[in-house]
């Protein structure tokens, strides 16, 4: 054993010859200073996370090299204080630098093609200044390219088109020229825009008043591609689009294919009013349940309104067509189909002190009453959940006196097993309705300890009402119970910053998901991040 780690160490010294500079404490300012523009993984060797990163990071850091772009990584394990320094907090974290000073976090996804894709973007100004000699080789620098055509003396198009790069620099490339040759050859008049894309018509020329908002809409709509994938990469995308989306479940890629290519021209038909996308029923077969599909009866087609999280899952026992699908969604655009509704029974008594709610009584128990409704939004499998729950009956029983009962309710409801009108980005979710102000529920964001959720309903409740909470015993577990409640927000970012911004995204489980999604394409817990 007292051989093997030097040898081990060695022949991985002789085998990789690797793109990624691993940096210490001492090689880490100057190569940083020396370099433009550099992206640092932190990480820890243990990680899952990183271990599958790895190739990744690899791939991209040999597309890099070429572009002067420099990848790097630092084992938190063996430099704690640097990657303290940093802010480092999970493993991996992925920073960009321009220099010491100017540090950004990673905001693509962590595979090969997208930090080639992100850091490319990084290493250009937010608008490229394009030529005749230049336009073909930037039309397809990327996936989604947008050059603009402006006379040189325009500077309000100038203006407005760099105020949208800058915004948008992240996600799209950027170029703009004054040729008017080049924008006549486009068939664009200036002030003008196209949008070059590597998939579907792979082009599309902007026709509205060019302002910002106009201009930012179109990219939006017209980066998507005619029928997509659902994935993990692509979900947050869609769910951000503000359109519906409509899904193809199929368990091959040859069904999806053969389904895409059936109902593309209801995709053309409806484009920028309901996005279509296919999504992979074996490995994310789960999420139909979540659109009120019946599992594992596919192919199947559903509309989601993203918006305000309605379902509109279509008959499975009828074959999807282009005609028969083609009416769904004209009836679904023309507002004649109602969304379909998830719920548990209406419980016959309620039990225990904390009132079960479910779809069906939804509107009673937490909107059409002068109660102010405290609401934990729950998943059963979710590990925070559990932990709260005895505090949560705790919580519910002080408010079951007589007199506070016509105030408070306290109420939990499965948002898995009941479709809830309320934005859930992690479990639990609590949400006060105060009486009168149903309609702007604030959020709770405190520590989960009964004294500051009492603190909570008397502050922000219309009533005022105060419960008298039981004293000793609870003081004890608020010293470690704060820290849960911290942890359990920051996964909820991570989980955003992994674009899951998910409707069932378990607050702890989903980063782990993610990675299995991505990975492993296994189907447990894959519905709570997709
Ligand atoms: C836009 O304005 C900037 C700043 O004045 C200038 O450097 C750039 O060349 C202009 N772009 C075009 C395409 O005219
Ligand atoms: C009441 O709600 C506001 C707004 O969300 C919040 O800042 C405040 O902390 C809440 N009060 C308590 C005691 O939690």
């Amino acid at each position: 054993m007292r051989y093997s780690i030097p040898l081990c160490g060695l022949f991985a010294a002789v085998t990789f010859a690797s793109d990624v500079h691993q940096l210490t404490k001492d090689t880490f300012k100057p190569f940083v200073e020396e370099n433009d523009l550099v992206l640092a993984e932190f990480f820890a060797p243990w990680c899952g996370h990183c271990k599958a990163l790895a190739p990744e990071y690899e791939t991209a850091a040999t597309t890099l090299k070429e572009k002067d772009i420099a990848l790097v990584k630092v084992d938190c394990t063996e430099e704690q204080d640097l990657c303290q320094e940093y802010g480092v907090e999970g493993y991996p974290t992925l920073k960009v630098f321009r220099g010491t000073d100017n540090i950004s976090p990673y905001g693509g996804q962590r595979k090969a093609d997208a930090i080639v894709s992100y850091m490319t973007k990084q290493s250009l100004p937010a608008v490229s200044l394009i030529t005749a000699s230049t336009v073909e080789e930037f039309k397809t620098a990327d996936k989604v390219v947008l050059v603009a055509y402006f006379a040189a003396d325009d500077k309000a198009s100038n203006e407005t088109f760099t105020a949208v790069a800058n915004g948008l620099r992240d996600s799209y490339l950027f170029g703009a020229t004054n040729d008017a040759a080049l924008a006549a050859s486009e068939g664009v008049e200036m002030p003008g825009l196209v949008l070059y894309k590597s998939f579907d018509e792979g082009k599309d020329i902007f026709s509205e008043p060019f302002t910002k908002e106009n201009i930012e809409s179109f990219a939006k709509v017209s980066s998507i591609p005619l029928i997509g994938e659902v994935g993990p990469e692509t979900y947050s995308g869609y769910m951000a689009a503000g359109i519906p989306l409509a899904y193809i479940f199929a368990e091959t890629p040859e069904e999806r294919e053969t389904l895409a290519k059936e109902l593309k021209p209801l995709a053309q038909k409806h484009k920028g009013v309901v996005n279509f996308a296919t999504i992979d029923a074996k490995a994310f077969g789960q999420h139909a349940g979540n659109l009120n599909l019946e599992i594992g009866k596919f192919p199947a087609f559903a509309i989601q309104r993203t918006d305000k999280n309605q379902k509109y899952p279509y008959d499975q026992t009828k074959a999807i067509t282009e005609k028969d699908i083609g009416t769904f969604v004209e009836d679904f655009v023309a507002g004649k189909i109602e969304p379909s509704i998830k719920s548990e029974p209406i419980p016959e008594k309620q039990e225990g002190p904390v009132t079960v709610v479910v779809a069906k009584n939804y509107d009673e128990l937490v909107l059409n009453n002068d109660k102010d409704v405290l609401l934990e939004f729950y998943a059963p499998w979710c590990g925070h959940c559990k932990a709260l729950a005895p505090k949560y009956e705790e919580l519910a029983a002080l408010y079951a006196s007589e007199e506070l009962s016509k105030l408070v309710t306290v109420a939990k409801v499965d948002a898995t097993a009941n479709d809830v009108p309320d934005e859930i980005q992690g479990f639990p979710t609590i949400k006060l309705f105060p009486a009168g102000k149903k309609d702007s529920p604030v959020d709770y964001s405190g520590s989960r300890t009964v004294e500051d959720l009492i603190q909570f309903i008397k502050e922000n409740g219309s009533h005022k009402a105060e419960a008298a909470v039981a004293a000793p015993a609870a003081a004890e577990e608020e010293s470690d119970l704060p820290h849960q409640a911290e942890a359990a927000t920051e996964k909820v970012a991570e989980v955003a910053e992994e674009a899951t911004k998910s409707a069932k995204s378990a607050a702890s489980e989903a980063t782990e998901a993610v990675k299995t999604a991505v990975n492993a394409g296994t189907d447990d817990d894959i519905h709570d991040e997709l």
